[in-house]
């Protein structure tokens, strides 16, 4: 409960910080905005515009809801876009939120590359523009706000060794490694942390990639798709596993690819120890933490985007105020989550480092869902035993 207490008090400050009006943190009192130079709302009320990349893959569901949440909580009017990860509509969306007069945008890009000149317009007309979640390669982006990217792979690869007890076993253990869309800039963080952990392995022979495909660009999986994961696993499984050859591990970058890949494992793998492969994931998806309970997929990184929204909102408050963004952001905040205030490793053009809020990423395995998942409030356990997101979030 301690994470959704602390997330209810933060919402309770903001609104009493809203309803007293006269606190100069109180962006809803539409005094002053800093850089910010949309128009107030006839309530006085500021405008933030929050383009989220699709409904599709469910965790953008729970940040685009979180994040609206709290910004109208907080006193604000919210405009909340999916662009059905489609490129040029999020690129309207965004525009049609620079007319609409906004005064700050929350942005995860669908393509980090391809926002080059609505971000341009939104820099000409003073908007500052917090990166949620994924960067965007364009130096007008004030802000970003994510989890430890790299750490999330690092949680992967480490689970496989620890799984397979790589250390002291002889091995060799065959595995087969599943990224994410080239278009994200997350995804080859997490692909890197997690075989920075594998390759001692690899290279000693203990691990072995049976398809041979190790490079990011071959194992990349466009758009986060689960049905081109599912392709390309059924391909693999046909050509290099066909003959009974035993498949040990399949690193995932996140819980879509992970449906594809342990979709592809349950119909088409002919080994006998399909229940024991090691298959990895991020997000905590409701489908994939049915598959972690039924143990067809053995952990994910989970990632509380409650309180990257609780980050996102407090950020976005500061800037609206003008006031100076460091890391006392964090020390004077009252959450109880571990963040922290990075200005070297994401740079939006090179020389040019962006900085960020970066939050801390946990595993979750059948072993402690319960407790990390359902006695934080996070997700509630529905009638048939599996988790569901609680109502107000979905
Ligand atoms: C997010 C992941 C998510 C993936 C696909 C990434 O940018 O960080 O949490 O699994 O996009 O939606």
């Amino acid at each position: 409960m301690k994470k959704v207490l602390a997330l209810s008090l933060a919402l309770a400050m903001s609104l009493s910080l809203a309803a007293c009006g006269g606190d100069s943190s109180s962006a809803a009192s539409g005094s002053g905005s800093g850089s910010a130079s949309g128009s107030v709302a006839s309530d006085g009320a500021q405008k933030v515009g929050i383009a989220m990349p699709t409904q599709s893959l469910e965790r953008w569901n729970r940040d685009g809801s979180y994040l609206d949440e709290q910004f109208k909580a907080a006193g604000y009017e919210t405009i909340v876009t999916y662009s059905d990860n489609d490129t040029n509509r999020q690129v309207s969306d965004i525009q049609n939120m620079i007319a609409e007069g906004v005064d700050l945008l929350v942005v995860a890009a669908i393509d980090g590359e391809a926002l080059n000149t609505v971000m341009n317009e939104a820099g000409e007309a003073g908007i500052p523009i917090i990166a949620y979640d994924r960067l965007i390669m364009n130096d007008n982006v004030s802000y970003y706000v994510s989890f430890d990217n790299y750490t999330v792979g690092t949680l992967q690869g480490q689970y496989i060794v620890e799984a397979l007890d790589l250390e002291n076993q002889a091995g060799p253990f065959n595995i087969e490694f599943t990224a994410g869309d080239p278009a994200d800039n997350n995804a080859p963080y997490f692909f890197n942390g997690a075989v920075d952990q594998l390759q001692p392995y690899i290279d000693e022979g203990k691990l072995v990639v049976v398809s041979g495909q190790t490079e990011f660009d071959a194992v990349a999986t466009a758009a986060w798709e689960s049905q081109t994961a599912m392709e390309r696993a059924q391909n693999i499984l046909a050509s290099y596993y066909a003959d009974g050859t035993q498949l040990d591990a399949w690193l995932c970058s996140n819980d879509s690819t992970s449906l594809g890949v342990t979709q592809a494992i349950q119909s088409d793998y002919a080994g006998a120890n399909k229940a024991d492969i090691v298959i990895t994931g991020q997000d905590g998806d409701v489908a994939n933490l049915k598959n972690i309970k039924d143990g067809l997929q053995s952990m994910t990184v989970y990632k509380a985007v409650a309180n990257e929204a609780v980050v996102t909102l407090d950020l976005a408050k500061a800037i609206l105020n003008g006031d100076t963004i460091d890391d006392t952001l964090i020390t004077n905040s009252a959450w109880d989550f571990e963040c922290t205030y990075d200005t070297e490793s994401y740079a939006t053009s090179e020389g040019h480092n962006c900085p960020s809020f970066l939050l801390v990423p946990d595993v979750v395995t059948a072993d402690n869902m319960q407790e990390k998942l359902v006695d934080t409030g996070y997700y509630t356990v529905g009638d048939d035993g599996y988790l569901v997101v609680p109502e107000s979030n979905s």
